[in-house]
């Protein structure tokens, strides 16, 4: 899946760097710089495309400094506490949304619009909502880098010849053929047990089941009516009902062990992001041959804008050349070739709309096509709600998800508390 970096791609890389240092370098500043990274992308596919971005920055003069943290969970709270400590790294991966929204505010992230501006970011970003994502009081502090969406679901095609039954098409189709896996030994549904993991596809049973309008009203005007209605019940009756379809091993399983579930042909589906993408493709598993992809479940043709975006903390030392090395990588990243390149690793969609992606398999083909019609593409929730408030949806659903003796009505009555009180 990833195109290794070859003569025309490294000459290409070349020209964004030289592009972006002589917008730098009139500043006065220049000259190799390390760069402590920090990010969660630790699975193979997401090593891959990180490999990609390392690639890049190393070939422009300046030193990559890796500084992975496994976990979203666990990297999220060490980076935005290493800033707001003044101990910062010099760029740092985040979701493109509201996680350093208190970081930015205070004044701790390098401004990019004077970068942005001169190479145009906002005539070629697309959706546009993703600049918006990194824009505070009209000045933008981040660069958005890619775009996923969890509305997604991966099957495996030899797990379903194997029981006898058709690959899925839908939800309701998935149900049917649970039990035929079954009985053939194959785990119906791959899950971790990881809280964002559950909640997340609390948000894909939303647009699957209650429909776009439902999502939009709980994740756009955070409406406790919503949140308390009857397409909001079959939410939580679909979580519940997941739970027969899980194995007994599901607590505590990262994301991407659970998609080797579904490549090995040990589960038959996962619910999860496109970033799944990458471990299929690491696995040298092609889209349309060794597994199907269904967005919005088969639904709806959906997706939302989660996704990555790099922010610079302001240095605290060598600051005129640090920043300059800032600038000249958040140029690097969204540059076309690396756009292209990094994407592809990743399994996610540009978040340009004026590259060739020819090279895109089927289901980032679906996922472009959903992209060109502003309808079907949902806010994530990660541009709704604060952490905090993500932490308050993600315990609920683990909670319930774990404790079938928590009512569906109970765990409802929470969920309308934390929507009623989101900011
Ligand atoms: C998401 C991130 C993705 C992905 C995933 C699992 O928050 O946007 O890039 O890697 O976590 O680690």
């Amino acid at each position: 899946m990833a195109s290794p970096l070859g003569g025309i791609e490294m000459f290409n890389i070349k020209t964004a760097a030289v592009a972006a240092a002589a917008l730098v370098a009139s500043a006065g500043v220049a000259g190799a710089e390390k760069i402590e990274v920090t990010h969660w992308w630790t699975s193979g596919g997401e090593a891959a495309a990180v490999g990609v971005f390392a690639d890049a920055v190393n070939a422009s003069g300046h030193e990559w400094v890796d500084g992975a943290i496994a976990g979203g969970g666990n990297a999220r709270p060490v980076i935005l506490s290493r800033i707001a400590g003044g101990d910062p790294m010099g760029a740092t991966q985040l979701n493109t949304g509201r996680d350093a929204e208190d970081l930015v505010q205070a004044g701790l992230m390098t401004d990019l619009t004077d970068l942005a501006e001169a190479e145009g970011w906002a005539d070629f970003i697309r959706p546009s909502k993703l600049l918006d994502s990194c824009t505070y009081e009209g000045r933008i502090y981040c660069v958005p880098v890619n775009i996923h969406s969890f509305q997604w679901m991966w099957l495996n095609r030899g797990a379903y010849a194997t029981a006898g039954v058709a690959v899925p098409t839908n939800w309701s189709e998935f149900e049917a053929a649970a039990p035929a896996l079954r009985d053939a030994g194959i785990t119906p549904l791959a899950v971790g047990g990881e809280a964002w993991q559950i909640s997340g596809m609390s948000g894909v049973f939303q647009v699957a089941l209650g429909g776009l309008d439902l999502y939009r009203a709980i994740n756009v005007d955070k409406s406790p009516e919503a949140a308390a209605s009857a397409d909001m019940t079959k939410v939580f009756e679909a979580i519940a009902a997941a739970r027969s379809m899980v194995d007994d091993g599901y607590v505590g399983r990262a994301w991407n062990d659970a998609t080797a579930m579904v490549i090995t042909g040990k589960a038959g589906a996962q619910i999860m992001g496109d970033w799944a993408q990458g471990e299929f493709g690491v696995a040298g598993q092609t889209a349309g041959d060794e597994y199907d992809c269904l967005p919005g479940l088969g639904v709806y043709p959906v997706l939302d804008t989660g996704g990555d975006a790099f922010y610079f903390p302001k240095p605290t030392k060598n600051a005129d050349a640090m920043t300059a090395a800032q600038l000249e990588m958040a140029s690097l990243l969204v540059s076309k070739q690396v756009q292209v390149d990094f994407n592809l690793a990743k399994g996610s969609l540009p978040i340009r709309g004026d590259i060739d992606l020819s090279a895109a398999n089927d289901c980032m083909q679906k996922g472009l096509a959903i992209l060109e019609n502003p309808d079907n593409v949902l806010p994530s929730s990660e541009q709704a709600f604060t952490g905090d408030t993500q932490g308050q949806f993600e315990d609920l659903w683990v909670s319930f998800f774990n404790d079938p003796s928590i009512s569906v009505e109970d765990a409802q009555a929470r969920y309308v508390e934390i929507v009623a009180s989101a900011d």
